[in-house]
């Protein structure tokens, strides 16, 4: 047994020779974003308490390729909410890999059409590619959203073997890897994030710990090259998603990005009739060229998606995050990914890597998530009887298009249809939220004014041109404009995705300038730890895009994860220190 590093994690396992040390070694198998955020925090984490960790991620695939070969078959749509959490945890996403800010969804059914624009006018959702790009691409554009992750890891240490993982066994109870080239020697800890689409979840399952892989369904993902110039006309920023009442289909979903628009088709059984039904429908059609047809070659795929959670998704020195543990139902299905990757890693580092430890640390992160699919299976129920009733589906499209024009403060189906749409929110919220008397008398009184004969029309609103550089996200500011005035109550915090700010205190009638700040720092965090009003203003130098998080979502996902605000708490003690200093200076 090693002895333990002068500065132990605090450990609970009962058994002291599983948890991690000085030198430990740790095997990820899978480098997509569950494997290399894991990889990412478990460095991070251990770095805090001074321990030094040789991490190994397994990965087949060079997603710096383009078709199947660097693909990881996904729809690539990064949630708004994780956008937000991966800024606040300092990973901003470049414009060389978000193909496309998207900052409004288009919802189109058969009677009718309506755009939903969130609150803050903002592109925080990130289209992306998961490889370099669909099969046929000559000239890759952009990067991989799986590399940059990848690459994060590796700059945090990790070592990447681009090889497959043919076997799984332990000797004297630690993991060991199998691949062509030989068996490693045994590793402190595996972590399986292998997604759904592999044999390799098999080798898990013949672990014999009584682990097994999670219910899956059939997705269908098309890519269509439109090109950059019809996809800023007809798409523009916006995600176009479809309730359309064809037998077997649950929705459907256009994903603008770069020179691609990413078809997405969710229901039983697609098929090739299905997917030709699809194309044929006018709601469908009015979104391309008069002129178009979907090619016959295009790449596409039915990759398998998570129904539900695995079972024991952990052992000794073992334990399974992403898809390969439990995922977001339909949504987000990276955001799952990174609370699980996180979990796990937070476990291993401050716990242990004994089965105890994860089924304390790790499993109640599972099911919770387990526990909101559940009511995620209840609001995509609804949904379905609201595509298959054409009263309903009126009465939805009149509400939302009087919130939208009538640019409500509080529009509750169109957050609640954001919310479903986007992933940004739980489903308990969004399911919460649907069954307000408000909401429902709303519904109640657009649907019977829908049927009564002087009803007012469905809104119809058209896409508007879009705004801003396409891959960009954020908003732009620029000189003479303020993002955030002193005495104003604070609804946000802002992460500068690039350009520069000045922090000005008004005194007296006198403006004291108090720093300047960059791309990669935050600002308006005061307002939202304290209660209280913003402590200074902020003013663009020159133009700058900023990110913001909401104060709701923060503050939410801080009491699921305290270590969220390291990051934050750390960056104010320095500016303390600093204030400090120029204190001590002036005396
Ligand atoms: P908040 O008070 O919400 O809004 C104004 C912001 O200015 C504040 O949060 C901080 O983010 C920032 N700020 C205030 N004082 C300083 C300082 N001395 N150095 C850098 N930033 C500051």
């Amino acid at each position: 047994m090693r002895s333990r590093s002068p500065s132990p994690s605090p450990l609970v396992t009962e058994r002291d020779d599983l948890f991690l040390d000085n030198g430990s070694r740790v095997a990820v198998i899978g480098g997509g974003p569950a494997g290399s955020l894991f990889s990412y925090f478990l460095f991070e984490m251990a770095e805090r308490i001074g321990m030094e960790l040789a991490v190994d991620i397994y990965e087949p695939r060079d997603f710096a390729k383009t078709g199947p070969q660097g693909c990881n078959m996904c729809g690539g749509i990064i949630s708004e909410s994780l956008v937000q959490l991966l800024a606040t945890e300092g990973i901003n996403l470049p414009s060389t890999v978000v193909q496309r800010g998207i900052d409004s969804y288009v919802l189109h059914m058969d009677v009718g059409t309506v755009r939903i624009e969130p609150t803050r006018r903002e592109k925080r959702i990130a289209a992306v590619h998961r490889g370099a790009g669909p099969r046929g691409v000559v000239e890759p554009r952009w990067d991989s959203f799986d590399a940059h992750l990848l690459e994060l890891a590796k700059g945090r240490g990790a070592q990447i073997h681009q090889e497959r993982v043919e076997g799984i066994d332990r000797d004297g109870g630690k993991p060991r890897i199998t691949t062509k080239r030989g068996t490693s020697p045994g590793y402190d800890l595996l972590v399986g994030s292998v997604g759904v689409n592999t044999g390799a979840l098999k080798l898990f399952e013949e672990m014999g710990a009584g682990y097994r892989a999670p219910g899956t369904t059939k997705t269908y993902i098309c890519e269509l090259l439109l090109g950059e110039r019809t996809i800023k006309t007809y798409f523009g920023n916006a995600m176009h998603m479809f309730l359309l009442n064809l037998p077997r289909l649950e929705f459907a979903a256009l994903i603008p990005k770069g020179d691609y628009v990413t078809m997405v088709m969710l229901g039983t059984g697609i098929d090739k009739s299905l997917v030709d039904a699809f194309f044929s429908a006018p709601e469908v059609r009015k979104c391309f060229p008069a002129d178009w047809s979907p090619p016959a070659d295009s790449c596409h795929c039915s990759p398998a998606i998570n129904i539900s959670a695995a079972v024991k998704p952990f052992a000794d020195r073992m334990v399974l995050i992403g898809d390969s543990g439990v995922s977001r139902l339909y949504k987000d299905g990276i955001g799952g990914a990174y609370r699980t990757a996180k979990a796990a890693a937070r476990t291993a580092v401050f716990e242990g890597v004994a089965e105890e430890n994860f089924r304390k640390g790790y499993l109640p992160v599972c099911r919770s998530l387990s526990m909101d699919n559940r009511i995620g299976k209840i609001v995509f129920g609804i949904t379905s009887l609201i595509q298959k009733t054409t009263v309903l589906r009126k009465g939805l499209l009149r509400m939302t298009a009087a919130e939208q024009e009538s640019r409500q403060r509080n529009p509750r189906m169109s957050d609640v249809l954001w919310d479903t749409f986007t992933g940004s929110a739980p489903y308990s919220d969004v399911f919460r939220r649907s069954l307000h008397p408000v909401f429902l008398g709303r519904l109640l009184y657009e649907t019977l004014m829908g049927v009564l004969p002087a009803g007012r029309e469905g809104g119809k609103k058209e896409d508007k041109v879009p705004f801003g550089k396409m891959g960009e996200l954020g908003k732009i500011y620029n000189s003479g404009e303020i993002i955030v005035r002193q005495g104003d109550v604070g609804e946000c915090m802002y992460f500068i995705q690039s350009g520069k700010v000045e922090v000005i205190r008004e005194s007296d009638g006198k403006d004291v300038k108090l720093a300047e700040l960059g791309q990669g720092e935050f600002f308006g965090e005061m307002a939202l730890f304290e209660k209280g009003v913003r402590s200074a203003t902020v003013r663009p130098l020159g133009e700058v895009r900023v990110l913001s998080v909401d104060k709701r979502l923060f503050l939410r996902k801080i009491h699921e994860d305290p270590a969220l605000a390291f990051r934050i708490m750390q960056k104010m003690s320095r500016r303390i220190r600093e204030l400090d200093k120029e204190l001590g200076d002036l005396r």
